[in-house]
């Protein structure tokens, strides 16, 4: 395998994919029952943006450094989920003493979790798998393991707490490979864990492939499921990743809405006014 995430650590998808997660994880916090957490396709936990992969891409200076930089000069005018993930991410730089690094999902969620939650974060490359590892410490409540993410989803569900979210973010290195194993995984992750909320994350780069593929998903599922899109480019151009989507099969109460608010503002604030967007589809059942 040669994806390396380091490259794209902080940009415009990861931003609005830790966006999503953090909002799902604390609406499913609004309960004190303690919830599980599952991250199938983890990466190495921490990516410095300020050295190697990530500064010759500069893909985070286009994401999560806006948000920073926004959070700093203008408080009041960010939708309240954008305020949170960016509040979060400076927490854990001044924590971790991590001023130029950016957290990966994992890290984000154990940021989060509470004593009564818990997190299983899965990773396959040894390397990514070592570095995830050691991030998360030994303390944690999220566990690295090292091992492959669509065997371990079908071991760890259902959760003994019987609540809780999956997070599917596959590389998409061998494009059609993922799209198909991820559809299985949706599908097999909500027969095991029905009352879950899931979400897989898929790249946009023709929004005709991709609305197709969400059309066949969504003929195979009977939870109530929504697609969250955004796109810095318009949905058919060339650039490469156009867009960033999230299906998400049980999404909690109102969350297509917040969607509606924020996804837009996240559009806005990355400068994607010409030809960039976002939309909330209705895939499966009342969603809304
Ligand atoms: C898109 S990156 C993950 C980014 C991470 N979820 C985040 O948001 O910070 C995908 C990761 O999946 C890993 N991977 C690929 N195939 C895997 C598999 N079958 N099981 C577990 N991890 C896998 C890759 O090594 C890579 O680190």
């Amino acid at each position: 395998m040669k994806y390396r995430h380091a490259f794209h650590a902080g940009n415009f998808a990861d931003v609005h994919k830790h966006v999503a997660l953090l909002a799902l994880l604390r609406a499913l916090q609004r309960k004190d029952k303690g919830i599980f957490f599952l991250d199938t396709h983890a990466g190495r936990g921490r990516y410095a943006l300020d050295s190697g992969d990530a500064r010759t891409s500069g893909e985070a200076q286009r994401g999560v450094v806006v948000l920073l930089a926004m959070l700093r000069e203008a408080r009041a005018e960010l939708a309240p989920e954008l305020h949170d993930y960016a509040t979060v991410i400076e927490a854990w730089r001044r924590r971790a003493d991590a001023r130029h690094d950016y957290p990966g999902s994992a890290v984000i969620a154990a940021e989060v979790l509470r004593p009564q939650d818990r997190g299983v974060a899965v990773e396959i490359q040894p390397g990514e798998f070592e570095a995830l590892r050691k991030t998360l410490g030994r303390d944690a409540r999220v566990t690295a393991e090292h091992g492959d993410g669509w065997q371990r989803l079908r071991a760890l569900l259902p959760p003994a707490e019987r609540r809780g979210l999956v997070v599917i973010d596959p590389p998409y290195e061998d494009t059609a490979g993922d799209f198909r194993a991820a559809e299985e995984a949706v599908r097999g992750a909500i027969e095991r864990f029905e009352t879950g909320v899931i979400a897989l994350w898929y790249p946009i780069k023709d929004a005709r492939d991709t609305d197709r593929w969400l059309g066949k998903l969504a003929r195979g599922l009977t939870r109530p499921t929504i697609a969250a899109e955004l796109w810095v480019h318009p949905p058919d151009s060339r650039a490469g990743l156009n867009g960033s989507g999230l299906v998400i099969v049980n999404p909690p109460f109102r969350f297509a809405e917040r969607c509606d608010t924020w996804q837009p503002a996240l559009a806005h604030a990355l400068g994607a006014q010409g030809g960039g967007g976002a939309r909330t589809i209705p895939l499966v059942g009342e969603s809304r």
